[in-house]
């Protein structure tokens, strides 16, 4: 059926659907929000539903240009119910005054941000953080994110994003947690709880956003924006888990997206907002539109006008407008025609409002805004400590020939080059919040502050990565010529006992708008590369970035690889902290990095196909290409250590199982190197005949064991009959009788297997 078609239908149900979610809520509340909707005329109700973002100066005088002379207008008479991108103690109450003081009925704003990876204090982008594999450091920044968010002022951060993504021309793809379904839902609930924490009308807790529902990660082609066009199977098998799981967490909120899945946009889709999300889930928070999803309704080409986009909308369950003041230009009229029924109406407007009582704004509209806590804890000094820590659990070591790493801290000459190396800039990487432009330890200032007074540091840019800044930050304008730092790099990389060479890219090139149909190096960094592997081959590859990048030829150049992300504003003493042993690697590729641009989309759970493997098809009739190998150049899970990790003795504590049962799974890994080390053991299963096609591996545990030098520990899963279910061809969410393998090992590929029958 149709969205259209079901838009009759749900009008109908439209009424019924708040008593059920009510069930799941404080009574105490609901008879609030009922008292409350009672006493609102249309126009204020449809104000709930309207979101600004902030175009003017709140604390000074009302605004002189007539646009935001309007809206500030709308704010004083209650036809705002939230602001975004007003920040600060000073500025939010300013705002909130307006609303509060002068609306009829004094409801308080909701000011929201996008406080994605820290607010003043930045944490490693989540992508980078999501390689921690450690989901408490993961909801420790985001409680430390919110601690400064509230601080400032803030209710509600545009976080955290869940968006599976297997397209690393994505830009967007830095602002999740990778490829994996199982590890994007755990870290996206811890991710709400950190936000959230225990109480959310506590002061230094903020309301979390989960975000984009849903598919925006699998635009076509890594393009932006982009048509998606998916399978029931995937949505539900690999987009939807983490959504559900910040659902299970009691995220607050989430926004829709700006992309249509198989013919019908996010915003208007029913099926996603009003049957999965707040239907078969149950949620009762609300639904916040991507900026003017709305009005793109009308190009999308499924409305005519802004009137029919609103109509389609808040039919479809889009409960706040953010930015298309197409709810506030049209919802009125639609009402008063008929059209969209007030219930589809007060329905959002008491979604908007049960999340603003769970804040405790109208016990207090201003307790957020506290300029003696904002200066206190804006960049609290104590927050660098746990944004290092964070920082360096996030590098991945991804090739170590020789045993190059680790660095002799205490003797030698290092030259440090490249266009990274001392760009305090580019650590803070996209989607900053609030973070101050370059404040963050470069690697050549971590390097220097790690070594002792007879190590030599020599430094050189080598090349310029960037060349031009816009009044958007730091655009694209890359070097693709200037070579004249190109001596000044050989020069210092000559006699060097190791060079670690920083490249990758720069903070905006990876983000919302930024995807690119190349991911190698960009501009002149390659032949920097080799201009300096010619006079010294000791190479220690610092890449930072915020996307996989497809290093096929740029690998062999470099013995040593240390993939840094972008770390946040601690991230020079992050990497060298890894770069001199005081930290032992432990972080894992939560996405695949390519060969060549041209295997994206890959990554490690694919489906098997018909002709998988030569065996099916002979040399040439199996699915491959003739000029690169399926497989990746890093494997998803995949990440180095110091010390040398062995698995042994995999052990299955069934053979069959029957629906219900459980399976223990037990492995001996033993540190068989002489360091200290964290290995990330991993889970993963294969259903080897479904009612569909299943993944020909799906990560289905994890677990962080610390070992000291020589030492070996049984570790132990429990596979459930629920850790076997998926969406079958009956369209249930159920595991299937059959055979299942199960394999665990430190990286997507290299595992040990054992097989079970469920019964
Ligand atoms: C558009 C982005 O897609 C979304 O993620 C963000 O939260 C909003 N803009 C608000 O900045």
């Amino acid at each position: 059926m149709i969205d259209r078609a079901r838009l009759l239908l749900v009008s109908l149900a439209l009424l019924l659907l708040p008593a059920a979610a009510r069930s799941a809520t404080d009574p105490a509340v609901e008879k609030r929000i009922d008292e409350l909707v009672a006493k609102m005329t249309l126009e204020e109700k449809i104000g709930q539903l309207n979101q600004y973002s902030s175009s003017f100066d709140l604390t000074g005088p009302p605004p002189p240009d007539d646009r935001a002379k309007a809206r500030y207008d709308q704010i004083k008479k209650g036809l705002v119910g939230s602001m975004l991108n007003v920040t600060g103690a000073a500025a939010t109450r300013a705002a909130q005054e307006l609303a509060v003081k002068n609306s009829r009925l004094g409801i308080p704003l909701i000011f929201g941000y996008d406080v994605i990876h820290g607010y003043r204090t930045a944490f490693p982008i989540p992508l980078g953080e999501t390689a921690s594999w450690d989901v408490e450091a993961m909801e420790r920044s985001a409680r430390i994110a919110a601690i400064e968010a509230s601080a400032s002022g803030l209710h509600w951060t545009f976080a955290p994003m869940v968006d599976i993504a297997r397209d690393a021309r994505w830009g967007r793809i830095m602002e999740g947690a990778g490829e994996d379904p199982y590890l994007g839902a755990l870290a996206a609930a811890a991710r709400v709880r950190g936000f959230q924490g225990k109480d959310l009308a506590a002061v230094d807790t903020i309301a979390a956003c989960a975000k984009h529902y849903a598919a925006y990660g699998f635009a076509e082609a890594g393009r932006d924006y982009n048509t998606v066009d998916i399978s029931e199977q995937t949505l539900r098998n690999v987009v939807l888990p983490p959504f559900k799981a910040a659902v299970d967490a009691g995220v607050a909120t989430l926004m829709n997206s700006f992309n249509e899945i198989g013919g019908t946009p996010a915003t208007a889709s029913v099926h996603l907002q009003r049957e999965i999300l707040k239907g078969e889930w149950g949620f009762d928070g609300f639904v916040v539109s991507d900026w003017g999803s709305i009005g793109e309704l009308v190009p999308h080409g499924v409305a005519r006008d802004a009137r029919e986009a609103a109509k389609l909308a808040i039919a479809a369950g889009s409960d706040m407008d953010m930015e298309s003041g197409a709810y506030v230009a049209e919802l009125k009229g639609l009402v008063e025609s008929g059209a969209v029924p007030v219930g589809a109406v007060d329905e959002a407007v008491r979604r908007v409002l049960r999340v603003k009582f769970r804040l405790g704004l109208f016990d207090d509209p201003y307790r957020y805004s506290d300029a003696e806590r904002e200066k206190r804890l804006v960049g609290a000094p104590e927050h660098a400590a746990a944004a290092r820590d964070v920082a360096r659990k996030s590098i991945v070591l991804l090739k170590n020939e020789g045993s190059l790493l680790p660095l002799d801290k205490a003797r030698g000459r290092i030259a440090v080059i490249g266009p990274l190396a001392a760009d305090p800039d580019t650590p803070l990487g996209n989607w900053r919040g609030s973070a101050v432009k370059n404040t963050a330890v470069t690697l050549l200032d971590g390097i220097k502050a790690a070594v002792g007074p007879s190590v030599e540091v020599r430094y050189a840019e080598g090349a310029k990565l960037v060349t031009a800044e816009t009044d958007m930050g730091r655009e694209l304008t890359l070097n693709t010529d200037d070579r004249s730092g190109f001596a000044a790099a050989e020069q210092a990389a000559k006699g060097a006992d190791v060079v670690v060479m920083a490249l990758g890219e720069n903070a905006f090139q990876a983000g919302e708008g930024r995807s690119q149909a190349e991911i190698g190096l960009k501009g002149v960094q390659a032949d920097l590369l080799r201009a300096v592997r010619a006079v010294n081959p000791k190479i220690v590859l610092v890449l930072q970035n915020g996307r996989p990048l497809a290093l096929q030829d740029i690998a062999p150049l470099a013995p040593a690889m240390v993939e840094a992300w972008h770390l946040g504003s601690q991230s020079g003493h992050a990497i060298a902290d890894v770069l001199f042993g005081e930290h032992n690697p432990s972080g894992k590729l939560p996405v695949s990095f390519p060969r060549v641009v041209g295997q994206v989309p890959i990554y490690y759970n694919a489906k098997h196909t018909g002709r998988g493997d030569p065996a099916s098809g002979g040399m040439v009739f199996w699915s491959h290409y003739t000029d690169v190998p399926n497989t990746p150049l890093f494997p998803f899970g995949h990440g180095l250590s110091y010390t040398r990790f062995e698995y042994s003795g995999l052990k299955l504590g069934a053979a069959e199982i029957a629906k219900g049962g459980k399976v223990p799974v037990e492995v001996t890994l033993k540190n068989a190197g002489s360091r200290a080390g964290t290995e990330v053991v991993q889970l993963y299963v294969r259903d080897l005949v479904g009612s569909v096609t299943r993944p020909v591996k799906e990560l289905k545990g994890f677990q962080r064991v610390a070992l000291a030098p020589g030492e070996s520990r049984r570790v132990t899963f429990t596979l459930g009959t629920d850790d076997l279910a998926f969406y079958t061809a009956a369209g249930r969410w159920e595991a299937e009788p059959g055979e299942f393998e199960v394999f665990v090992g430190g990286s997507s590929a290299e595992t040990q297997s054992a097989r079970f029958v469920l019964r």
